[in-house]
């Protein structure tokens, strides 16, 4: 089976490349800033201008300044490959807090209380109603830098001035007190892998590792696991950090990673991750070409209008490969023959018979 990882090249990248080798038969390594889309007539991706080759397996990953590409090229390879770990429209949805929120929502996942309004105006105006500190949040932003955190109406009244002539979206959020901590989750398949418990510093309410929060590797409850399973399968991710704050009242999912770094959570985890990640990936794609090939011969049957069990009749040139012939696809649909079967072969001039060993 073919598989190519698709990214920006980081660190954490370059690591599942290298564990993907072990699995699968060749892997290609892509560079998500050489890929270009092209819809319309002759629809096509293209890599360094040229079409992409045909994978089984595509893992995408990339930042959320590339999240138009990303969801581009994944819906043009949903249906094309075997095996993705996302769905298209994951690229957008978790790549902005405010589009993440509202699947959860849809799908009752526990959140911090969060607001969206029409103006600055009116968002001030709610700054009077809401206890401190309070919670805003670019959107799009990521490793802790679109997280701000006011103390006083006073001082989220005039974030929100600079918010408004920056014509920066955002969101308000309640404050949840953990203590500056925060759980990352990271979820393959229906597991979570690894998770640690990050710890902001000190002067610090961003648990961020990016931010200099320090991790420590813990073991997930069941309802934890449960949660982080969930909201990565609600977004249509089958690879996704999950980040929880564990509030008095329980947990609170604050926003998922499709392009989860695996460093921070390498260095504090017995786990080898980029190993777990190529091994889901693999099995997963081994899995959907089996289900596919089985969908395949059904449907050819279908379309044919065939009775799996009547004697079909082919008219066909034969196709030699050296002295060996390669006998038409259609042909073993109709038959089912496998290679851990024995066959007798009974040929004359003219005529050539292949009768399964009962
Ligand atoms: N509502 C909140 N209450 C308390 N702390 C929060 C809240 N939201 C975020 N944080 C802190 O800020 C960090 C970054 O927030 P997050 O929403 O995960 O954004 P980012 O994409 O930048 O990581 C979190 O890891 C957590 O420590
Ligand atoms: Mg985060």
């Amino acid at each position: 089976m073919k598989a190519a990882l698709i990214s920006l090249g980081s660190k954490s990248s370059v690591m599942t490349y290298e564990a993907m080798q072990k699995y699968f038969e060749s892997v290609d390594m892509i560079e998500l800033k050489r890929i270009e889309v092209r819809l319309g007539k002759e629809a096509a991706i293209l890599y360094d201008g040229k079409e992409l080759g045909h994978y089984d397996c595509v893992y995408v990953k990339g930042s959320y300044k590339y999240a138009n590409l990303l969801c581009s090229l994944a819906s043009m390879l949903e249906g094309k490959v075997a095996y993705m770990p996302f769905f298209a429209n994951a690229f957008t949805t978790v790549h902005n807090k405010l589009l993440t929120h509202l699947v959860l929502q849809q799908h009752k996942i526990p959140m911090p209380r969060t607001y969206i309004t029409s103006t600055i105006a009116a968002a001030k105006d709610l700054l009077k109603r809401v206890n401190y500190p309070v919670v805003m949040k670019f959107p799009e932003g990521t490793q802790g830098k679109g997280v701000m955190f006011a103390d006083s109406y006073s001082s989220a009244s005039s974030l929100l001035d600079a918010l408004g002539v920056l014509n920066q979206p955002f969101i308000i959020q309640e404050y949840v007190e953990t203590g500056g901590s925060d759980i990352r989750a990271l979820v393959v398949g229906d597991k979570v892998v690894a998770a640690m418990r990050r710890k902001a510093q000190t002067e610090e309410k961003r648990a961020n590792i990016h931010a200099g929060g320090v991790g420590q590797s813990v073991q997930l409850s069941r309802e934890l696991v449960k949660l982080a399973v969930t909201t990565a399968r609600v977004l249509g991710a089958d690879i996704c950090g999950v980040d929880i704050l564990e509030s008095p009242l329980g947990p609170l999912v604050i926003e998922a990673n499709i392009s989860p770094g695996l460093q921070g959570l390498g260095k504090v985890s017995p786990v080898d991750l980029p190993d777990e990640i190529a091994k889901f990936l693999f099995f997963k794609t081994q899995e959907k070409v089996e289900e596919r090939k089985k969908q395949g011969a059904v449907e050819v049957m279908k379309e044919l209008d065939l009775d799996p069990e009547a004697t079909q009749e082919i008219v066909s040139t034969l196709q030699f490969r050296g002295e060996k012939i390669i006998l038409p696809e259609i042909a073993n649909k109709i038959a089912r023959f496998n290679e851990t079967k024995e066959y007798i072969i009974t040929a004359k001039k003219g005529r050539l018979e292949i009768q399964e060993t009962r």
